[in-house]
């Protein structure tokens, strides 16, 4: 079954939606009206490019992902120059109000985040947000346990040399694991999708970047990744669906700092052919 009904009244015959589905699913009609045939319709991806591109709105999936009309005063879209600052004066934050931030405001970002790219339109990432701060303690718990047990083995791991720290860091009431935020976002996936863990880490970066439209800061969780791979302590915690496993974690909250700055990165290198 063809996914998409085209409007042949609206249709305009300009072609864009031949050129635009990437599979090149969409065809020109008799009458140069285009259409998707039946048949391919199993090959869709439900990118929904050739409805988003259709200059006039003749294009109508039959898959139910269309979204509210844009108001004509958020079309104008984001100056670079304006990009270029927000973009940059994203920080990994580390220190966190006392504050929750309320369930309604990480579902918005999470909207937001849905529309991220991912390979084949596969859409693979399911969201376990930890939204009680204790239970983020008690992560960093496990982690600093796990890590106490991978110092005692005798098992080489790349994180043996830094352990020591955190593990002192721990124990003098810090946390070096998710940085008392109040939240942490874990994103998950099958653990047979090879292609998830791609896709988890560019909506993580999505979310690190919606962030602070929000008044919000994040910071990747590396430590709390690596040890969710392999403590089965930390799996049973988390709890995630059978044959799911954790891509990767992401803490945030209220920052407790501003940032002011844009500190100074290495020159982009390129190359041109
Ligand atoms: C994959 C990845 C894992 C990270 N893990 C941690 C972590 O476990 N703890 C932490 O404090 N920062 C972590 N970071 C943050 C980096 O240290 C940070 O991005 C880097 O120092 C650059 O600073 P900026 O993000 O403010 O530009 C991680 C970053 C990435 C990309």
């Amino acid at each position: 079954m063809s996914t998409i009904l085209i409007d042949p009244d609206t249709c305009s015959k300009c072609g864009t939606c031949l050129h635009i589905c990437p599979l090149g699913l969409i065809l020109k009609g008799e009458d140069s009206t285009p259409f998707m045939p039946d048949e391919v319709g199993a090959f869709c991806s439900k990118c929904g490019n050739c409805e988003a591109f259709c200059p006039e709105g003749a294009i109508y999936p039959e898959y139910s992902t269309r979204y509210p009309e844009i108001s004509e005063d958020v079309k104008q879209g984001i100056t670079p120059g304006a990009l270029g600052i927000y973009m940059r004066q994203r920080r990994s934050v580390r220190n966190y109000q006392v504050k929750l931030v309320d369930r309604e405001t990480i579902e918005e970002i999470l909207d937001i985040v849905r529309y991220s790219p991912s390979g084949m339109n596969n859409q693979p990432v399911h969201w376990l947000i930890i939204h009680d701060p204790a239970e983020v303690h008690k992560l960093t718990r496990i982690t600093i346990d796990w890590m106490r047990n991978v110092l005692a083995s005798d098992a080489l791991h790349p994180l043996k040399p830094v352990i020591p720290s955190l593990i002192a860091a721990y124990e003098s009431g810090k946390d070096p694991i998710c940085r008392g935020a109040p939240h942490v976002a874990i994103a998950h996936a099958p653990a047979a999708n090879p292609m998830a863990f791609t896709d988890s880490i560019i909506a993580l970066s999505w979310l690190e970047l919606a962030a602070p439209a929000f008044g919000l800061g994040a910071c990747w969780a590396g430590f709390l990744k690596i040890a969710a791979s392999s403590s089965q302590e930390l799996k049973d915690e988390l709890g995630l669906p059978e044959g799911h496993e954790v891509q990767y974690a992401m803490m945030f909250g209220y920052p407790e700092y501003k940032v002011y700055g844009i500190p100074g990165r290495e020159p982009a290198r390129i190359s041109w052919k």
